[in-house]
C-alpha cells in the first residue's frame, strides 16, 4: 500500500498503477472511497466494495474544513491515522491519499460547486453551506483520482443524492455506487461521531433506528398511513428520550428530495412504484446523529 500526501505523488502513483494493471485479470479500472477518517465498519464496507469492483482501489483521508459550520465539531473531529493506515491495509487499498489542508486549499478558493434543489431539505436546511463544501472537495478529490467508480454509504443519503446530481449535471466521468448503512449489531448506525456518545447517550441514541424500523414496517404494512402520522410516530417515539433533541425528522421523496405535499401523497407514490427516504437528526448533548431508511413503496397485497 502506498502512501501520498500531495496531490503530485497521488496522481502520479495511481497513473503508474492504471499503466501496470493494463490488461490484467482483475482489470485496471479504479474504484475510490473518500473519507475523513476515524474509519469504522462502514467505511470498510465500502473498502471491500470497491475491493471487489476495481482492479486499483484509492482511499482519501482528509478532514475537509469547509464543510463544517461556525461552531461545529472541526477542532474536535476524532483522527487515528495508525489505526486508519491499518484497516486500509487490511482492506487490501493500494492508496491512501492522506493531504494537508494547506495541499487541498494553498490559495483562497474562488471556484465552489454548488447543487440546488436536493440541497434544500434535511442537512442542507440545518447546516447552511455544508453540501457546498462537499460537493467541492469531491468534486476536487475526482479530478485527483479520476475514479472509475466512487462508493458513498446510505448513512448520508442526502450526500449520496447531491453527489449523483453533481455528477450528471456536470458531466463527471464517475460512477457514484450507493452502498447499504452498517449498523450496530443493537441498531445504532456506525459513525465517526459515536465516540463522543456518553454511555447513557449511546443508549438512548437506540430510539433513532427503533423508531425508523417501527416506521418502515408501519408504511410496509399499512397502505393508509400518511406521511404526516408517520413522522408524528417517530417524533412521539424519539421524544420518550429526555436527552434527544431534534433537528429534523422528514419523509421525503427519494431520490428527489422532495416533500410530499398532500396526507395522500404516500398512496399516490405507492401506485407509481416510488422511492421515499424516512430521515432524522437528533442531537445527544453536542453530539448531532443522523439515520434514514430509503424504501420503494409497493401497492400492499389486497385483503379479502
Ligand atoms: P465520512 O463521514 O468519513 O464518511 C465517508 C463515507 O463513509 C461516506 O460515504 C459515508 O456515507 C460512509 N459511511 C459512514 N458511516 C457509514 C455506515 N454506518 N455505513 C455505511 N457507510 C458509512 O462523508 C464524508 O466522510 C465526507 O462528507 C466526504 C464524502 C469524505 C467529503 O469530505
Amino acid at each position: 500500500m502506498k502512501i501520498a500526501a500531495t496531490i503530485a505523488e497521488a496522481r502520479a502513483l495511481i497513473a503508474a498503477l492504471r499503466e501496470e494493471r493494463r490488461g490484467s485479470a482483475q482489470g485496471n479500472a479504479v474504484g475510490f472511497v473518500p473519507t475523513m477518517g476515524y474509519l469504522h465498519e462502514g467505511h470498510a464496507s465500502l473498502l471491500r466494495r470497491s475491493r471487489a469492483e476495481s482492479g486499483i482501489s484509492v482511499l482519501s483521508i482528509f478532514v475537509n474544513p469547509i464543510q463544517f459550520g461556525p461552531g461545529e465539531d472541526l477542532d474536535r473531529y476524532p483522527r487515528s491515522e495508525k489505526a486508519d493506515l491499518e484497516l486500509a491495509g487490511r482492506e487490501g487499498v493500494d492508496v491512501v491519499f492522506l493531504p494537508s489542508v494547506d495541499e487541498m486549499y494553498p490559495e483562497e478558493r474562488k471556484a465552489t460547486v454548488t447543487v440546488t434543489g436536493v440541497t434544500e431539505r434535511l442537512c442542507g436546511a440545518s447546516r447552511p453551506g455544508h453540501f457546498d463544501g462537499v460537493a467541492t472537495v469531491v468534486s476536487k478529490l475526482f479530478h485527483i483520482v479520476k475514479p472509475d467508480k466512487a462508493f458513498f454509504g446510505a448513512k448520508d443519503a442526502q450526500q449520496v443524492a447531491v453527489l449523483q446530481k453533481m455528477v450528471t449535471d456536470l458531466n463527471m466521468d464517475v460512477e457514484i455506487v450507493p452502498c447499504p448503512i452498517v449498523r450496530e449489531e443493537d441498531g445504532l448506525a456506525l459513525s465517526s461521531r459515536n465516540v463522543y456518545l456518553s454511555s447513557e447517550q449511546r443508549r438512548e441514541a437506540l430510539v433513532l433506528s427503533r423508531s425508523l424500523r417501527e416506521a418502515a414496517v408501519l408504511i410496509e404494512t399499512d397502505v393508509s398511513v400518511t406521511s404526516r402520522q408517520i413522522t408524528n410516530q417517530v417524533t412521539k417515539a424519539i421524544e420518550t428520550s429526555p436527552l434527544a433533541e431534534i433537528d429534523y425528522v422528514e419523509l421525503l421523496t427519494f431520490p428527489n428530495l422532495e416533500p410530499l405535499v398532500a396526507d395522500r401523497e404516500l398512496s399516490d407514490l405507492r401506485q407509481s412504484g416510488g422511492s421515499v427516504i424516512l430521515a432524522v437528526a437528533v442531537k445527544f448533548g453536542t453530539t448531532r446523529l443522523i439515520d434514514n431508511v430509503i424504501m420503494k413503496l409497493k401497492e400492499a397485497p389486497l385483503h379479502v
